[in-house]
């Protein structure tokens, strides 16, 4: 779906769902099968625009990538060649990144570039570690952004200890230890998303972890079956939704749980929600059935090492921070400044011109609530998890309309949102149910549409 849009939908919120892969994991999935020395098969990977850039980045880079029915295969070339145009990463800032600690040791010279978004997001953050590897890299602006010119150099293996928890940066240095003559440490304040390191283990790398520290000793990756599990940072739009309104109660089938990703559940508990977990699986990535049920919710504290597990999500916690009783707090959030667009700014400007009690510090917020939400018109500025947070917004407006100016930043992670809010709301009309939005170009969503693996029980 592009353009503008009208949402006007009713709670509760109801049914099991399962949602599209999970992104960090299908980027990873197809970046690593193709350093491997032989084919992968990936099943469950994510079909949205971010990990469309990377599988064009691949196929750039000389591997073969095809669909064979429920698998992804990735045939590896037996090595990385330099990319025979730009490599445009879209609105992926882990494309970029990621391939930035990979392009740096392939010879040839490549250019990384984006969308408007993703040519404001910092690059210096990965190109200043890898240039102590002895990476050849320079960025636009005094190498503050993209585009990246990468010439391929002989990497030399390093100890970096990160200023900001990042697994963009930490993926980015771990991916050029493969290329580097010797072991390369990295070292975070906090833990950030660790799906590199499971992955590359499981791939056979010789990779060890060490409280904060990850050390990588170089080598090729071997293929082998890669499972990706539902995306939890975009079930969170309907945890957290479920959690503030009265009645809802849903299921999220299948969704991954790598203890790194799930800081959004101990918010949850924190603020008074109920959530269990089903059917847990622990090998390679963990995942499990979540269901969340409505409860009243009071203000909690968010803050340090919880940070980077729910980085993500927080958009949305703070739509559900404005229905709590008392004060949520967010501190030590100064990524969020930082990502697809400034979501402090972008959410604080949203919720407040909606009516909520916000205020916004430089390293986060504090919000008081409950405040029942005005209609609104937002801006998306191309952030696909500011689109869908206000969307979910919507459901605490009494009926009233929240105005989307441009969703098409939706398809970058979860292009069946809409049909899956559709479900999960009911069938569409009315108060009691669900009703649809509308676009300018007066195009109507079918409820429900075919694309998602949803499958709600009714509202
Ligand atoms: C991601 C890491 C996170 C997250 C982003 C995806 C990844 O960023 O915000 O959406 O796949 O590695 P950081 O690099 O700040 O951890």
């Amino acid at each position: 779906m592009k353009g503008p849009v009208v949402c006007r939908r009713y709670g509760p919120l109801r049914g099991a769902f399962e949602v599209p892969g999970d992104k960090s994991v299908s980027h990873r999935a197809l970046l690593f099968s193709a350093l491997a020395t032989s084919p992968s098969k990936v099943r469950g990977l994510l079909a949205a625009e971010d990990v469309g850039a990377t599988r064009r980045a691949i196929e750039a880079l000389g591997a073969t990538v095809r669909d064979e029915g429920a698998f992804v295969v990735v045939e590896p070339p037996e090595r990385l060649c330099e990319p025979g145009d730009v490599v445009d990463c879209g609105n992926s800032g882990t494309s970029l990144r990621l391939l930035c600690g990979v392009l740096a040791a392939i010879p040839g010279l490549s250019v990384l570039t984006g969308d408007d978004s993703l040519r404001r997001r910092p690059v210096r953050r990965v190109l200043e570690p890898l240039r102590r590897m002895g990476a050849v890299l320079h960025a636009r602006d005094g190498d503050r952004v993209p585009p990246v010119v990468v010439r391929g150099a002989a990497l030399r293996g390093t100890r970096h200890v990160l200023p900001v928890a990042s697994a963009q940066v930490k993926s980015a240095l771990l991916l050029a230890g493969l290329f580097a003559d010797g072991p390369t440490t990295v070292e975070e304040p906090h833990l950030s998303r660790d799906h590199t390191e499971r992955m590359l283990r499981g791939m056979g790398v010789n990779l060890v972890v060490e409280g904060l520290a990850v050390t990588v000793a170089p080598g090729r990756p071997r293929g082998g079956t890669v499972e990706v599990p539902g995306d939890i940072s975009s079930a969170a739009f309907f945890l957290c939704g479920a959690a503030a309104l009265p009645g809802s109660r849903v299921t999220a089938r299948n969704v991954g749980l790598n203890p790194s990703r799930t800081g959004v559940l101990d918010v949850l508990r924190a603020m008074g929600a109920s959530v269990t977990i089903e059917n847990a699986v622990d090998e390679g990535e963990p995942r499990g059935d979540v269901t969340v049920a409505a409860a009243p919710l009071h203000g909690t504290v968010i803050e340090g090492a919880l940070v980077p597990r729910l980085i993500d999500e927080l958009p949305v916690i703070m739509v559900m921070a404005t229905q709590a009783r008392g004060r949520t707090v967010i501190r030590d959030a100064h990524e969020l400044r930082v990502k697809e667009s400034d979501r402090l700014a972008s959410m604080g400007e949203a919720l407040a011109a909606a009516g909520a009690r916000v205020e916004l510090f430089e390293d986060g917020c504090a919000i008081e609530g409950p405040t029942p939400l005005a209609p609104v018109s937002v801006r998306t500025r191309l952030d696909h998890r500011v689109a869908m947070s206000m969307a979910m917004a919507q459901l605490f407006m009494d009926g009233g309309e929240v105005h989307l100016d441009d969703v098409a930043c939706v398809a970058t992670s979860f292009p069946t949102f809409f049909a899956m809010l559709d479900r999960m709301t009911g069938p569409s009309g009315s108060p009691g149910g669900g009703a649809g939005e509308t676009t300018d170009s007066s195009t109507p969503l079918s409820p429900g549409g075919g694309e998602g693996r949803g499958e709600g029980e009714g509202g």
